[in-house]
């Protein structure tokens, strides 16, 4: 049994305190939002009863599909670095950014920089889509981190990343180990407004319906998700992770998934899930029971 933890939309708290000169632009903006909505709903306390149940559980692996920072003010990012770490080896990590990763323009650059060894090719390809193969599966990363104008949050691949895909996906081939492909915005239709949405989603729904992955990780929306992509064999199934912070004032408390992977399997391995929500009256995240991964019958619209 492969077990593989899926987190999201860490929003890493505390902020630092910012000099005025690095408050130019959409950082003000989010610094005031941070200050005057976000400061109580994503809390320290909950990451630390994440990590007190991911070391309880021993994961095999942890895919992190985002939004670690609320800024991408280059404290905040290595104070997210200095988090990862605690995740245990490097290896055992799988993260993409998400658009709060790349909050003032240019400030991306120094976050792959910072965050390298948890999103490395396993063949030194550029750095989006990368493939990690681990255990029984291979884990690709795809990257929708682009900087947007106050008050949009939307996410874009272009064409080089997505063409990068089908070339990833054409060599990986079919009937093979389960691929599981990481993107922070959903890429589902329905599931969010134009301002906060992937722009070029429908280019890789079409790229999906020909090549396929097994399932398709995402964050982002802050609650979870469970929807479906077309795809050659049958719907894809579709998972949002909730944010792995937030004490459920706002949105929905803190949640994150539990992938167990059964690499014994003859054919394609089954895929299992559990749900971990928190529990605010008791501190503690609460693991659900196991059950197949699905796509739904009928798609999600949110
Ligand atoms: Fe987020
Ligand atoms: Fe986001």
């Amino acid at each position: 049994m492969f077990r593989i933890a899926h987190i999201s939309d860490l929003h890493i708290p505390p902020l630092p305190r910012m000099r005025v000169s690095q408050l130019l632009g959409k950082r003000l903006l989010g610094l005031y939002s941070w200050h005057n909505k976000w400061k109580a709903e994503h809390r320290e306390e909950i990451l630390d009863a994440l990590l007190a149940q991911l070391d309880e559980l021993q994961p095999d692996h942890v895919c992190i599909t985002g939004d670690l920072t609320f800024t991408t003010h280059p404290e905040e990012v290595d104070a997210a670095a200095d988090w990862l770490a605690r995740l245990g080896p490097a290896s055992r990590v799988s993260l993409i950014p998400g658009n709060h990763d790349a909050y003032a323009h240019g400030s991306l650059d120094y976050a792959l920089q910072r965050w390298a060894p948890w999103m490395q090719d396993d063949d030194a390809r550029p750095a989006f889509p990368y493939l990690q193969r681990r255990g029984p599966v291979d884990i690709i990363g795809l990257s929708s981190a682009v900087a947007t104008l106050p008050g949009f949050s939307s996410g874009r691949m272009g064409e080089g990343q997505i063409a990068r895909l089908e070339a990833l996906l054409g060599e990986l081939g079919a009937g093979r180990r389960p691929r599981l492909l990481l993107i922070h915005h959903p890429p589902q239709d329905g599931a969010t407004n134009r301002a906060r949405g992937l722009s070029d989603r429908h280019a890789l729904q079409a790229l999906l319906a020909r090549s396929g992955v097994d399932l398709v990780l995402h964050g982002h929306l802050h609650r979870p998700v469970r929807s479906a992509l077309a795809g050659p064999d049958g719907p894809i199934p579709v998972l949002g992770a909730a944010s792995a912070s937030t004490l459920g004032q706002r949105y929905a408390p803190a949640h994150y998934h539990v992938f167990e992977v059964d690499g014994d399997a003859a054919a394609t391995p089954a895929i299992r899930v559990r749900h971990s929500h928190y529990d605010p009256a008791q501190g503690v995240f609460r693991l659900g029971e196991s059950e197949p991964v699905a796509a739904p019958e009928v798609e999600a619209t949110t």
